[in-house]
């Protein structure tokens, strides 16, 4: 079962960082990965975070639909993973699921990538020596795919949380999945109290400035493009900016992807390589299925791919 990923340019400039080889007409396409038992492709749209947030919908689901199709007739590919904001645009991916023109399965990566942005919370909580019991949680973006399932696992943990959204009523009923829990919900991105912040917008670019954080804050960024910029980094070194969704690839598959931190990719990713291991005829689109979620980590401890290390903007903490 051959996979492939969709993503897009996070700016226009970060083509520059791309191999020669891999700039098409229309596309950006990598050589077939071989991962033993499975194989495929990462496809990039030449389309920026901003343009395909701010660009018509039905225009970008096209763009869409046209390179899933090229990805089936061209190399056979039978699963598709939605890389980055193309979830956003195609409503969690159930859209694409519903186009006749692609015969195959769709999956968001959403689901492991909650599971491995957990997984920096409990690392940093152990790093840090954080009392989750006594300390403030705040996840910006909290009823989007990935922040829903995040609330979901971690909320009930933290003695308080705050959950930013920008629509009152996604918010009251997030909330209301999540009962007994000490919440503050609201539209306004004020967070200034939170000891660990999780971000996990689909803003097309960084989101939180040093306002926003209280001192020696832990800030766990899921969101690429990153909600968290290097410039804030630089500007407030008492607070700690975690890389919310890189994983390990395991040795034994021996592959090197161009553009990530040395032998890692998303988890997005990783998580549709294990589903064509596995074989999964199925999509996984929409709101996360938890049993799904703790599949995937079950998966991962399968076929070796890991959360090693803490890490910000690829370097090591
Ligand atoms: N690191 C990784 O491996 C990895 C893997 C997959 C995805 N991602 C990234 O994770 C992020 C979330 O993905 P997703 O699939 O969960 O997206 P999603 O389902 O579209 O959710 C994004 C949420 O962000 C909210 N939002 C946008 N601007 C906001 C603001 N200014 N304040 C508060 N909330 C705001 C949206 O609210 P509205 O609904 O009200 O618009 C939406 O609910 C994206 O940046 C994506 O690229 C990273």
């Amino acid at each position: 079962m051959k996979f492939a990923s969709i993503g897009h340019l996070m700016t226009r400039d970060q083509e520059k960082k791309i191999p020669q080889s891999w700039l098409k007409d229309e596309y950006i396409l990598s050589p077939e990965f071989d991962f033993e038992h499975t194989s495929g492709y990462l496809l990039g749209l030449r389309i920026t975070a901003k343009e395909i947030m701010y660009r018509p919908r039905t225009e970008m689901q096209q763009i869409i639909l046209d390179a899933a199709v090229f990805l089936q007739d061209s190399f056979k590919i039978e699963l598709l993973q939605l890389g980055a904001l193309t979830t956003s645009v195609t409503e969690g991916g159930r859209w694409l699921t519903m186009q006749p023109a692609f015969r195959g399965f769709v999956n968001h990566g959403d689901s492991y990538t909650a599971a491995v942005a957990c997984n920096v919370v409990n690392k940093i909580v152990d790093k840090y020596g954080i009392k989750p019991e006594e300390s403030s949680l705040a996840v910006v973006g909290g009823y989007g795919i990935i922040g829903e399932a995040i609330s979901k696992k971690l909320v009930p943990l933290f003695g308080h949380s705050i959950i930013v959204g920008r629509n009152q009523k996604k918010l009251e009923s997030l909330a209301a999945k999540i009962p007994n829990s000490s919440l503050n919900l609201t539209t306004e991105l004020d967070i200034r109290t939170a000891d660990v912040v999780i971000t996990a917008t689909n803003h097309p670019s960084a989101l939180i400035y040093s306002d926003h954080l209280k001192k020696g804050a832990v800030v766990v960024d899921v969101a690429q493009p990153p909600n968290v910029s290097l410039e804030l980094c630089h500007e407030r070194p008492d607070i700690v900016r975690v890389d919310g969704g890189y994983v390990t690839i395991p040795s034994k598959f021996g592959v090197s992807i161009p553009g990530y931190p040395k032998g890692k990719l998303f988890s997005c990713i990783a998580e549709v390589i294990m589903q064509a291991l596995e074989r999964d005829r199925s999509h996984h689109v929409g709101s996360i299925d938890m049993q799904y979620m703790d599949c995937t980590k079950k998966w991962a401890h399968t076929y070796g791919f890991e959360l090693r290390e803490l890490t910000n903007f690829g370097l090591t903490i």
